[in-house]
């Protein structure tokens, strides 16, 4: 099983699934831990050259296919032998972080991302989407206050930016209804975690 934990910037995501993933491995089942852009050497190589806050001059579409290679990477080393092993994947962002920065909110468009990432992944998308859905002016106020988290070249994007990115993972939702489920991010950290193995549990028992 492929799970992918999308959302805006500070939705909690990370933290979210701790829990779960504690509980899951006291339950015996075996989970890989993982995130984009990086998770392998390589990866992690195209994720510097991504977040690089001096790479102002990075061109957008250039941005999107470095996703898109990082991703391919990853895929090649370390998630699909993993699936292959029977394990969980829990991957933090994939393809429709892709989806909804490049495509929705630096307005490549969704469909174009599509197909360069249907490209780069021969296909394979998360059988489960948690989407930490949250305000992105709670979510920024919380990074702010985490004074230990790094700032990257995303986070410097305006309020407007980080609101097409909700809003495209919102239209994701709606058009992938099978694979998404809704996480409200605003709610204490004890009910989003709490909501967050419920929703895997009950994709796990179907
Ligand atoms: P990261 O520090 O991992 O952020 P977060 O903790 O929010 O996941 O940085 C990843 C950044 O890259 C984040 O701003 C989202 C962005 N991103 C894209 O724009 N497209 C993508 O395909 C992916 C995977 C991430």
């Amino acid at each position: 099983m492929f799970i992918t934990l999308e959302g805006p910037e500070g939705s909690g995501k990370t933290t979210a699934v701790s829990f779960a993933v504690e509980e899951l491995t006291r339950r015996g089942y075996q989970i890989v831990r993982t995130r984009e852009p990086g998770g392998t050497e390589i990866a992690e190589q195209i994720r510097n050259v991504i977040l690089d806050k001096n790479n102002v001059k990075m061109d957008p579409r250039t941005e999107a296919l470095l996703y898109a290679a990082s991703r391919r990477q990853h895929l090649v080393e370390k998630v699909w032998p993993a699936l292959k092993e029977g394990k969980i994947v829990i991957c933090d962002r994939y393809l429709d972080s892709s989806l909804a920065y490049q495509g929705g909110a630096r307005g490549l468009g969704i469909d174009n991302i599509l197909s360069i990432n249907l490209f780069a992944t021969e296909n394979t998308f998360p059988d489960l989407t948690l989407l930490f859905d949250i305000d992105p002016k709670i979510g920024l106020e919380r990074i702010a206050k985490n004074k230990d988290r790094e700032v990257n070249r995303l986070d410097l994007e305006k309020l407007e930016f980080h609101n097409k990115v909700r809003n495209s993972f919102l239209e994701l939702a709606k058009r992938y209804p099978e694979r998404f489920v809704i996480i409200d991010a605003s709610k204490s950290v004890n009910e989003v975690q709490q909501d967050t193995l419920n929703a895997i549990l009950e994709r796990l028992c179907k």
